[in-house]
C-alpha cells in the first residue's frame, strides 16, 4: 500500500491491487498542494467531515472519476443532491469495502457545509487494508476516549492535526498519540495557512521524547507503508 500526502489533511491511499482512495482532497484552494484537483484520479472518496478544507476539490473529482464518496449520513445527502455517488456511513459503523474496511469514529470539531448547510457530526476514519491500519483523526480535540480506540485497534499509521487554532496543537497531538499508541505518527493539519503555522519538528522531537516514532511527509510526498 502506498500513502502519499497532498498537505493539510489530504491524502491519497494506493492499495496493492491498484485502487486509488483520497482522504480530504482539498487540492487546488490548497496553497501547499503540489497538485491541483483536475490533476488526481480516485475509485473513492474518504470525508472526514463537511467543511471546505476537507470536501474541497470531492464534487469535481467524483463526477469526472465516477468515485463513490465515503462519508456521514448528512454530508453525504448534500453531495447526493449535486449528483455524487455516495455510500453513507456513521459514527461507530464500519463496512467492508473492495479495497478493506473503513470504521467511522468520533472527532470533536464542526461540519458545516461550505453554504451553511448541517453536514452532519464530524468523524475520524480507520482504514485497514492488506494488513495495515490507518487512522485519520479527522480534524479534532485532544480526547480522552482515543484511549479506547487505541486498545480496540492496532493502529499502525495515525494522521493527526498538529497546526492548533483549529484543532489539536503539537502537545495535545502528543498525549493523542500516547493515548492511541500507534507504530508510526504523522503529523497534518499544519502551515496551510498562517493561523496553523507549526513546527513539525518540535513534534518530532517531543514524540521522540515519550519514545514515540514519527514521520514527517513533505507535501507531495508518496511513502509505501
Ligand atoms: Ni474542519
Ligand atoms: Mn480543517
Amino acid at each position: 500500500m502506498k500513502l502519499k500526502y497532498f498537505g493539510h489533511s489530504a491524502f491519497a491511499v494506493t492499495t496493492d491491487d491498484g485502487l486509488r482512495i483520497l482522504i480530504d482532497p482539498f487540492l487546488t484552494g490548497n496553497p501547499v498542494s503540489p497538485v491541483k484537483g483536475r490533476d488526481v484520479e480516485a475509485d473513492y472518496i474518504i470525508l472526514t467531515h463537511a467543511h471546505g478544507d476537507h470536501v474541497g476539490d470531492t464534487v469535481e473529482i467524483a463526477k469526472r472519476c465516477g468515485s463513490t464518496v465515503i462519508c456521514n449520513f448528512e454530508l453525504g445527502n448534500i453531495l447526493e443532491s449535486e449528483g455524487v455517488k455516495v455510500h453513507h456511513m456513521h459514527i461507530g459503523g464500519g463496512f467492508n469495502f473492495d479495497f478493506g474496511r473503513v470504521k467511522f469514529t468520533i472527532a470533536h470539531h464542526g461540519s458545516a457545509y461550505h453554504d451553511g448547510r448541517y453536514g452532519g457530526v464530524p468523524a475520524g476514519i480507520i482504514i485497514s487494508s492488506g494488513g495495515v491500519t490507518i487512522y485519520h483523526t479527522g480534524d479534532t480535540a485532544l480526547y480522552y476516549d482515543m484511549k479506547l480506540i487505541g486498545e480496540v485497534n492496532k493502529i499502525d499509521y495515525m494522521l493527526l492535526p498538529i497546526g492548533d487554532n483549529y484543532t489539536m496543537g503539537i502537545d495535545d497531538a502528543v498525549i493523542a498519540v500516547e493515548f492511541v499508541n500507534p507504530a508510526v505518527a504523522i503529523p497534518m493539519h499544519y502551515n496551510t495557512f498562517p493561523v496553523i503555522e507549526n513546527d513539525p519538528h518540535e513534534f518530532s522531537r517531543k514524540l521522540e521524547s515519550v519514545h514515540k516514532k514519527c514521520r514527517i511527509l513533505s507535501f507531495g510526498e508518496e511513502i509505501e507503508l
